[in-house]
C-alpha cells in the first residue's frame, strides 16, 4: 500500500496530510496554518516545515508532493497572480527540497486539483478530454487527457471580451461585486463557453470551495459539454499533489 505526502499552499492557508495513494483516502489528519502575509517564499518554505513536522516528519521512502498557485516549469515558478511576486522565475523545487532534506514533486495547484479528480473524483474513469477548473480568488486549470495531464494550462487567464478571465468570473470577483448567483453565472457561461469553443471536452470538473453550492450556479448554464462539481474540493491539491509525487519516474 503506497502512501505519500501532499501540501497544498494556497494564497490564504497551507494544508498538508498523508494520503493513501492507492485508494485516495487520507491516512493522517489534514492540519493548516495561514499562509504567511506577504505570500514571501522563506515563510512559505518555513510553513510547510512546520506542517511537515507536526504531521510527524517525513518517513523513510514516503514521496512528498507540493502543489502551488503558479506555473511550475522544471521545478521553477514562472509567474505569480495571487501570491508575492518574489516567486517569479525562483528554483522553487530545489528550496522547498533544501528545507525538507528529501526530493519532491512540485506542481500547479489546479493541475493537481485536476489530477485527483481523474484518478479518486469526479472524473474517475472518464475517458477523452477533461477540463477542470477551480474557481478561487483566481481560476485555475486543468487539463487531463486519457489520465495524463497536460501542465501549466492557465486558461483562468483567457482573454474574455478584452478581459483576463479570472478577473470577471472567479468566485473572488462574484464576492467583490456582489454578484447575485444569476449575474454570476452569466459570466461563467460566457467563460465555459467559450473554453468549450476552443476545447471541445468531454467533461467539464467545476473545483473550488464554491463548489459545494454547486446546485446555486451549474444548473443555470448550457452547454453541450457536461459540467459537474469536484468531489474532493479542499482535499484536491492535496491528494493530487501526493498521487503525481508516488507516479513511477
Ligand atoms: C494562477 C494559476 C493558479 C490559479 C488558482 C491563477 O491566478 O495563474 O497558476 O492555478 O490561479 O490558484
Amino acid at each position: 500500500m503506497g502512501h505519500a505526502l501532499g501540501v497544498d499552499i494556497g494564497g490564504t492557508g497551507i494544508k498538508a496530510a498523508i494520503v493513501d495513494t492507492d485508494t485516495g483516502e487520507l491516512v493522517s489528519e489534514r492540519i493548516k496554518l495561514p499562509t504567511p502575509s506577504g505570500g514571501e517564499p522563506n515563510d512559505i518554505v518555513a510553513t510547510v516545515v512546520t506542517l511537515v513536522e507536526k504531521l510527524g516528519g517525513l518517513g523513510e521512502g514516503v514521496p512528498v508532493g507540493v502543489c502551488f498557485p503558479a506555473i511550475v516549469r522544471n521545478g521553477r515558478t514562472m509567474s505569480a497572480a495571487n501570491v508575492s511576486k518574489k516567486w517569479i522565475g525562483l528554483e522553487a523545487e530545489a528550496l522547498f527540497e533544501k528545507a525538507l532534506g528529501r526530493d519532491i514533486h512540485f506542481v500547479n495547484d489546479a493541475d493537481a486539483a485536476g489530477y485527483a479528480e481523474v484518478r479518486y473524483g469526479a472524473a474517475k474513469d472518464v475517458t477523452g478530454l477533461v477540463l477542470l477548473t477551480t474557481l478561487g480568488t483566481g481560476i485555475g486549470s486543468a487539463l487531463i487527457y486519457n489520465g495524463v495531464l497536460i501542465p501549466n494550462s492557465e486558461l483562468g487567464h483567457l482573454i474574455v471580451d478584452g478581459r483576463d478571465a479570472e478577473k470577471r468570473a472567479s468566485y473572488a470577483a462574484k464576492e467583490r461585486s456582489r454578484l447575485s448567483w444569476k449575474s454570476w453565472a452569466k459570466r461563467l457561461q460566457k467563460y465555459y463557453g467559450h473554453l468549450e469553443m476552443l476545447f471541445s471536452p468531454d467533461l467539464f470538473v467545476v473545483g473550488g470551495g464554491v463548489s459545494k453550492s454547486y446546485q446555486e450556479f451549474l444548473p443555470l448554464l448550457s452547454l453541450s459539454t457536461p459540467i459537474v462539481p469536484a468531489v474532493h474540493r479542499n482535499n484536491a491539491g492535496i491528494l493530487g499533489a501526493a498521487a503525481l509525487a508516488a507516479l513511477p519516474r
